[in-house]
């Protein structure tokens, strides 16, 4: 499906009424783009109101302890307990505690980014954040290599790792956590439920080969108070992407926001197919209305803050 599909469906046509956003796309890789500090600032300040994400990012050991019931935020009359093993690994102060940053990179992880050469580009910012554990070692010319947070969702286990179903997957699990030393693993470990093996299987081959991460796992208001954020001013999202739940937080602990990788396209602005990830073969299954996503909603009011210079979204080839 093309954007201009979703330039005539009925909810592009609705504003976003955040402050002094206009409703229409734009070339979002126009080079006379500048930051607009007082907008940027303003944002932060509206989404405070909704969420701390010093604080939302995870939930610590001291307000749980092992055997403590979790309603899944999306299905809340199903539950789960904090098992040992997730207890060890919780944080006990915020991983972003105190942490503030210049210019910070969102890697979303739209096809749009391969052969775009950006990978130094995306390295050189002070903090990157990454989605779904994308693979970047092969990919490096286009994406970086860089990661200062990256998210785990349970099903990227299953996705990305063939359910560790042989040696060889787990292995290759165990070799991608190995390689994101010193930065933060993101697990929405709540969110849904039939991902809870999934979690700790990931969390015991952490445990067991003691590798060097910080965990982080979001507190149980986060969704809802990112929903609400947005529902404010008006974009109707269903349930947030995780790449629109990582522009919302990072609004927190940095000042520029640079995002690549968001395209939720099936074509580019000239026609050429792009895939749905830079590094598999998944379509473009979100189209279908059972999807809990608004991709090309989020996308156009990612484009309008662009516009408006509180973020730079990233679509075209990089020098
Ligand atoms: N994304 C995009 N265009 C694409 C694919 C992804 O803009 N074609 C962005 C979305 O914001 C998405 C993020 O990149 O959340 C990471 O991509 P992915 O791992 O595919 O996330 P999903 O699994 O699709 O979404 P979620 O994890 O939120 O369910």
């Amino acid at each position: 499906t093309s954007l201009v599909t979703y330039r005539k469906s009925k909810v592009s046509s609705s504003p976003i009424p955040l402050p002094g956003i206009k409703s229409k796309t734009s070339n979002s890789s126009s080079p006379e783009w500048t930051f607009n500090r007082t907008l940027s600032n303003l944002i932060r300040k509206n989404i405070l109101r909704f969420l701390d994400a010093e604080r939302d990012i995870s939930i610590l050991k001291s307000t749980f302890k092992p055997g403590d019931v979790i309603h899944y935020i999306f299905d809340r009359q199903s539950t789960t307990n904090i098992s040992e093993n997730l207890y060890n690994l919780l944080p006990t102060v915020s991983p972003m505690k105190n942490q503030h940053y210049k210019q910070c990179a969102i890697v979303g992880n739209s096809g749009i980014l391969l052969n775009s050469s950006c990978g130094r580009e995306i390295d050189s910012h002070d903090f990157v954040i990454r989605c779904n554990l994308a693979p970047v070692e092969e990919y490096a010319t286009d994406v970086g290599l860089r990661t200062s947070l990256v998210t785990m969702n349970p099903s990227v286990v299953q996705r990305a790792f063939q359910d560790l179903n042989s040696e060889e997957w787990v292995q290759r699990f165990v070799h991608r956590l190995q390689s994101l030393s010193g930065s933060v693993l993101w697990i929405p470990a709540f969110m849904a439920k039939g991902g809870e093996e999934r979690v700790e299987w990931a969390i015991r081959l952490i445990l067991l080969h003691t590798v060097n991460i910080r965990t982080a796992f979001p507190s149980l208001r986060l969704l809802h108070a990112v929903r609400g954020y947005w529902l404010t001013n008006h974009v109707q999202i269903k349930r947030p992407t995780t790449g629109l739940l990582m522009y919302t937080m990072a609004t927190r602990f940095c000042d520029e926001i640079h995002l690549y990788g968001f395209w939720p396209f099936a074509h580019d602005p000239d026609g050429k197919p792009v895939k749905y990830h830079y590094y598999d073969t998944l379509t473009y299954h979100y189209t279908s209305s059972a999807s809990p996503h608004t991709m090309p909603l989020e996308f156009r009011t990612l484009s309008a803050l662009h516009r408006q210079g509180a973020l730079r979204l990233h679509t075209g080839l990089c020098k």
